[in-house]
């Protein structure tokens, strides 16, 4: 395995540099598009569990869908953009007759949730051939948090084209934090981002070497499968948003003008409290519910995507780039995006914020530590491939081993010339610190960004399932070309 270093890492890739990718004649229709009227917020089909059991049919295939102003041949869960909604509670049974009619292989991921990794469930060594069946079947935990949790395909080499293609959907855990009187009484909306990048004639377009090695971003962003929904915000009112980042690859930087949030909670985990933000980045993979109040001048507000620059193997230190990277979309990078519109609607009783409503507890000190290693070089028989320490991912390798009923750190340093949101399967973590810097809020997370330079600590217990597993980075391009690793928990 040889090591690149950055230079010689940028120079490798220029020659990628000319590719055209998808042009942004979309964008200005994306701006310009009338928000749409409230009920078409809320189209996506939901299933929810019933005296004890959640189960449904479900199907993958292309579908030819409408997406807010145009029409797409997208990848589907039952016909749908996002996927129906999925929706149980803690001890509930899950049963998911799954069909697979795409023209791949497939499986499914249920991002975030603590249910067993082998079997028919969590397992993503799992291959669902064309035209095959299989049913997924398990049970939630009684004790499981109530949160914002997600399904996806996760078959190896092939995640970032489906996910691309369309195939993501909410998988909703009811619970405490929803009886939270406070939370209650907010409206709810669910917010599925996505982005796609399409032709002429709504087909998908194909990705470039050098896009996938950036991790591929389309023109067309979509909340809940429309262009620039509209979402009420009672007067006096709150607004509960619950947001998931389904795009493989874009990260979102999202702004309510003249609003501050309040986050309650981080991927599919409660808060202790609400935390006021002006700002919130959503790596793909995250997920936060968002108190909105309604306490401005009524009228509509847009909800904005900022820029972020995730680094990009063009740049060269902001120097000769100009600082703009070489993706071919440096018009209007720097530009919000319009992704939403919150609009005042009738006055009601004025609501006030939750106070103090989980208890996270801080874990015991961990019995081991890791190390890991996030960067990109060439592999043998891979070419250009991205690596955790050194390596790329090798099915039949176990990269790492710990013990069920343990805790451990791992350290996470990102050598790279890119950032990497760093995903888990099957437990939630803590982050310990960042740089060296106590992490001063006691959060659980699924997801956690390493930015390019940074070294960020994790403690992760072990609990109550063992088996293989993954981790990796979840812009899911890195993952596919080898960013991830085996993860054997040992009963
Ligand atoms: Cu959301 Cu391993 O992925
Ligand atoms: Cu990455």
């Amino acid at each position: 395995m040889v090591k690149l270093n950055r230079r010689q890492f940028i120079v490798l890739s220029a020659a990628g540099a000319g590719a055209a990718l998808v042009g942004n004649r979309w964008r200005k229709g994306t701006i310009s598009s009338q928000p749409w009227s409230q009920s078409s917020a809320n189209l996506t089909p939901l299933y929810q569990s019933s005296n004890g059991l959640l189960e449904l049919d479900l199907e993958a295939r292309e579908s030819l869908v409408n997406l807010g102003v145009r029409q797409a041949y997208l990848l589907t869960y039952n016909g749908q953009i996002p996927a129906p909604r999925l929706e149980a509670k803690p001890g509930d049974k899950v049963r998911i007759h799954f069909t697979n009619n795409l023209e791949q292989p497939t499986n499914i991921h249920y991002h975030g949730l603590h249910i067993p990794i082998t079997g028919n469930a969590d397992n993503v060594f799992l291959k669902i051939e064309p035209g095959e069946k299989l049913s997924y079947e398990f049970q939630i935990p009684a004790n499981h948090p109530s949160g914002t949790f997600w399904y996806h395909p996760h078959l190896h080499g092939l995640v970032a084209e489906q996910l691309f293609g369309g195939l993501a959907g909410l998988f909703i855990v009811r619970g405490e934090l929803d009886e939270i009187p406070e939370i209650k009484a907010a409206k709810e909306e669910f917010l599925v981002l996505q982005d796609f990048a399409l032709d002429d004639r709504g087909r998908r377009s194909a990705s470039m070497h050098m896009s996938l090695m950036m991790g591929r971003e389309g023109d067309v962003m979509a909340v809940n499968g429309q262009v620039n929904p509209s979402f009420d915000l009672p007067a006096n009112g709150l607004l509960r948003l619950r947001i998931l980042n389904a795009s493989p690859s874009r990260f979102y930087r999202l702004a309510l003008e003249n609003h501050s949030f309040y986050q309650i909670a981080a991927d599919g985990n409660g808060l202790n409290e609400p935390i006021e933000v002006s700002e919130l980045l959503l790596t793909p993979g995250q997920r936060a519910d968002l108190l909105v109040r309604g306490d401005r001048a009524p009228g509509q507000y847009r909800l904005l995507n900022l820029p972020y620059d995730r680094g990009s193997m063009g740049m060269m230190g902001g120097g000769m780039m100009g600082g703009r990277g070489m993706m071919g979309r440096n018009s209007d990078r720097n530009a919000p995006i319009p992704l939403a519109t919150v609009d005042y609607k009738t006055a009601v009783e004025s609501l006030s914020l939750p106070t103090k409503f989980a208890s996270i507890s801080a874990l015991p000190e961990p019995q081991t530590v890791r190390h890991f290693e996030l960067n990109h070089g060439m592999s043998p028989g891979v070419g250009m491939a991205f690596l955790i320490n050194g390596e790329p991912y090798s099915g039949d390798r176990l990269h790492t081993q710990v013990k069920l009923n343990t805790v451990e750190d791992w350290e996470i340093l990102n050598t790279g010339v890119m950032d990497h949101p760093f995903h888990i399967h099957g437990n939630a973590f803590q982050i310990i610190s960042r740089n060296g810097t106590p992490e001063s809020l006691l959060a659980w997370r699924d997801t956690v960004l390493v930015k390019r330079g940074e070294i960020v600590r994790i403690r992760i217990p072990f609990r109550d399932f063992a088996g293989k597993t993954v981790y990796h980075c979840h812009v899911l391009d890195h993952e596919d070309l080898g960013m991830m690793g085996n993860l054997m928990i040992e009963a």
